[in-house]
């Protein structure tokens, strides 16, 4: 085998029941989006299915499809023919010249999908455009309403919704904030995350824990102004910034009461969460609480294009259509007709494939078989998620919930050694026991992935956490 990265010695040792040492600087923070590709593979090659082939003869199990974007798979040829006919019919329009057919096409299917909730569609590139998007629509619709004086925004804690100044001024993540805090926008607020997990009083339950979240969102509205906010932004099931938690039933309905109580509008940004991944179409489909504006991503196209959209409500669009405006926004390479054509072509194959069904059913093996494995694990702290997006975070103490010192990287250890030893490509990140503090690891493999690869994905990351950790 190459030369692959090096752990520190104390990672391979049982380390829950002692100190724990590490190589990394006391400044050094790592997660998945600031830690470049993994160091000792050679330049990638190939890819088929669900394994990745990065030369060497190593073939590593893909059970995170990046950042949960390889959602049916890599390397099919039906999607790549889809592209390619695309780009043999003609491969760039501008949107301000045409708007090309399969635009048009993966628009009413995004639209129908919502069974009409969403109204319009902007095509583009990256989650980080679909939200900068959103914001400054909301923006701008309360221009058109003329209440000029909405300029506030607020998010949550432990979140993240892009690498532009606007979403990342939206976003809590607080390691991924850093070095730009100073330049980010003074018109973005929070309020706490939705962490069952780290913030639940005894005897909580859903109802009473979404009060209170939903009295936190009134008193900042209060705070702020209630008539200075133009828009409250939150994912679903929150992705990379806590590792996969799902807000608790009850919650997303109890904001939208307060946001439209104040006449602000709700994002719901599911570029990481959506298309699928948690087990339905849209994430908040399962509780049927539609938002204002929403951003998708990720496993819209599959990984195969880079592709993304906002979808637009009926209260929005009426307004645009009632005072004929039009947002004041646009890239270049927006509504691309080939991202359009291979994202629509990847929703077919999800649909006609019945994917989401199967997302269902492996993801409450994935759950089963997790809590087995590693549920008694001293330094698992919580197994979370939906669907095929699972998280696991680790603890220095299982029954105080006391995060790892971020310095010794556990995540990154873990990620490190399933992909060194065990040949399983999970994704990790830290923050979740909120500044800064708290390591996880993310699985969310390939919606297709029969039960028995699951199964595999499970043995292997028990096994490096076991490895890095110590036994149970
Ligand atoms: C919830 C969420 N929103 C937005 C983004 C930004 O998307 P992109 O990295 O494609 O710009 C991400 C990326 O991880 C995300 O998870």
């Amino acid at each position: 085998m190459g030369q692959f990265f090096s752990i520190p010695e104390a990672s391979s040792s049982k380390i829950h029941s002692r100190k724990i040492e590490s190589d990394a600087s006391s400044e050094t923070v790592v997660d998945s989006l600031s830690k470049g590709p993994a160091e000792g593979f050679p330049l990638l090659e190939k890819a088929k299915g669900y394994y990745w082939y990065p030369g060497d003869g190593a073939r590593i199990l893909d059970a995170c499809g990046g950042a949960g974007v390889a959602c049916i798979g890599h390397a099919r040829r039906d999607v790549a023919q889809a592209a390619v006919s695309q780009m043999k019919a003609f491969s760039y329009v501008s949107y301000a010249h045409f708007k090309a057919m399969p635009v048009q096409e993966v628009s009413d299917w995004l639209i129908q999908s919502t069974e009409g909730e969403m109204q319009k569609v902007y095509l583009m590139c990256s989650g980080s455009e679909a939200v900068e998007a959103a914001l400054k629509l909301s923006r701008e619709y309360f221009i058109w309403k003329d209440e000029p004086q909405r300029v506030n925004f607020i998010g949550r804690e432990e979140s993240y919704h892009g690498t532009t100044i606007g979403s990342l001024s939206a976003s809590g993540h607080v390691v991924r904030r850093g070095p730009f805090e100073p330049i980010l926008g003074p018109q973005f607020h929070k309020i706490s995350s939705c962490n069952p997990y780290r913030q639940r009083h005894p005897e909580e339950g859903d109802e009473a824990f979404s009060t209170r979240k939903a009295v936190e969102l009134e008193e900042k509205f209060q705070q702020l102004g209630p008539d200075t906010v133009a828009a409250v932004i939150m994912e679903p099931v929150v992705g990379a910034a806590l590792g996969c938690v799902p807000a608790v039933q009850g919650y997303l309905r109890a904001m939208k009461i307060v946001c439209e109580k104040y006449g602000a509008l709700l994002i719901f940004d599911e570029v990481m969460c959506g298309m699928g991944r948690t087990g339905s179409l849209h994430a908040w489909q399962r509780e049927m609480v539609v938002p204002d504006l929403q951003t998708i991503g990720k496993g819209f196209a599959g990984g195969y294009m880079p592709a993304s959209a906002l979808l637009v409500g009926a209260k929005v669009t009426e307004l645009m259509k009632r005072e004929d405006k039009a947002f004041t926004h646009g890239h270049t390479y927006q509504n691309h007709p080939v991202v359009a054509a291979t994202a629509l072509k990847v929703q077919k194959i999800i649909q006609e494939e019945n994917l989401i069904a199967n997302v269902e059913a492996a993801g409450r093996t994935l759950e089963q078989v997790l809590h087995k494995l590693l549920g008694n694990h001293p330094n698992v702290g919580d197994i979370r998620g939906r669907g095929l997006f699972w998280g696991i975070e680790f603890v220095r103490d299982k029954a105080t919930k006391e995060p790892f010192d971020p310095a010794l990287q556990m995540a990154h250890q873990v990620f490190r050694v399933a992909m060194r030893d065990f040949r399983v490509l999970v994704y990790h990140g830290q923050g979740c026991a909120g500044d800064g503090r708290g390591d996880h690891i993310m699985i969310m493999p390939a919606y297709n992935m029969p039960e028995t690869s699951i199964l595999d994905v499970a043995k292997r990351v028990t096994r490096a956490v076991e490895k890095v950790f110590g036994g149970c």
